[in-house]
């Protein structure tokens, strides 16, 4: 019988992920199905409720649900724990299981496209403290990088992101004037704000001035898939890396929790390029 997936999520007509997903499972003759469900807050609970009693056997979990679903499920995977946010979630046994692929699709993307320039002594700069800058961080410092601070426009919040982890670095907090002003001693930069999305285009999080020329610069936006501030940053001479890839993988190492096979991902880079385009044209 077809199996179900699906992605909940509130607005959800734009995800990506149903062509991507089902794309992966007809390309290996999975007699699969990905859905996405518009579910808003207040119908969440009844919604994994009924998810589950419709014997679902995974499903994506985007924005406003990450944090308010986990209380919800059977038991929650300790990085997606420790994180305080689920993006996946997957049917074994009966229950439903929590996991986050979003740090861990980021630095896969990262090791994929940048690889040769990315050491363990790197000096790293988070822009955002936010709940993607979390993922990363913890993923980051879960993998065995130390050296990751994190600047924000609140400053206080960096603070609470570090303080909280449960691996201790050696990371400190930043204002973005501060950050700006240290710029060329990070080597690589990744940028987790909205700040440069579609429709606001022109605005750029953190000026570049001070950017180290071999630098490799990050933005977790895909959409434009060339922001301002990778603009800004090839202008300086440094490595620059779109959202596509961490879009990518945290939707590949989901397909491999689900499924147990790694699907093609740059067969899902081709799909999601074409949406991509039919949104944006
Ligand atoms: P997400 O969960 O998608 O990461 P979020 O929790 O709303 O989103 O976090 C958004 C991030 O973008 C935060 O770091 C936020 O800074 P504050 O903590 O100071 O709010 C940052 N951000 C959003 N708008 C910004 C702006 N106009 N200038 C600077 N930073 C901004």
């Amino acid at each position: 019988m077809k199996q179900l997936y699906g992605v909940i999520g509130d607005p959800i007509s734009h995800s990506m992920s149903p062509a991507m997903h089902n794309s992966a499972f007809s390309d290996l003759g999975i007699d699969a199905y990905y859905h996405p469900f518009h579910v808003s807050p207040e119908h969440l609970k009844d919604a994994v409720k009924g998810l589950k009693a419709l014997n679902i056997q995974g499903f994506n979990v985007t924005v406003p649900h990450k944090t308010s679903i986990i209380p919800l499920l059977d038991e929650i995977d300790p990085l997606a724990s420790a994180i305080g946010a689920v993006n996946t979630v997957v049917k074994k046994d009966g229950k439903l299981i929590g996991y986050n692929t979003d740090g861990l699709g980021f630095v896969s993307a990262l090791l994929h496209e940048m690889g040769n320039l990315i050491h363990p002594e790197c000096n790293i700069l988070i822009v955002g403290a936010g709940g993607a800058a979390r993922a990363i961080f913890y993923t980051l410092l879960s993998k065995g990088w130390t050296r990751v601070d994190i600047c924000n426009r609140t400053v206080q919040r960096a603070e609470v992101l570090i303080g909280e982890c449960p691996i201790v670095g050696k990371s400190k907090p930043l204002t973005l004037q501060e950050a700006q002003s240290t710029l060329n001693d990070y080597d690589l930069i990744i940028q987790t704000t909205s700040i440069g999305m579609s429709p606001r285009t022109s605005e750029i999080p953190i000026d570049l001035e001070n950017l180290k020329p071999n630098s490799v610069v990050c933005d977790i936006i895909y959409n434009p898939l060339k922001t301002e501030l990778l603009k800004n940053a090839s202008i300086k001479g440094a490595k620059t890396q779109n959202g596509i890839g961490m879009f990518i993988y945290q939707g590949a190492l989901a397909f491999e929790l689900w499924t147990g096979i790694k699907p093609d991902t740059e067969k899902m880079k081709k799909v999601v390029l074409q949406q991509l385009g039919g949104t944006t044209c």
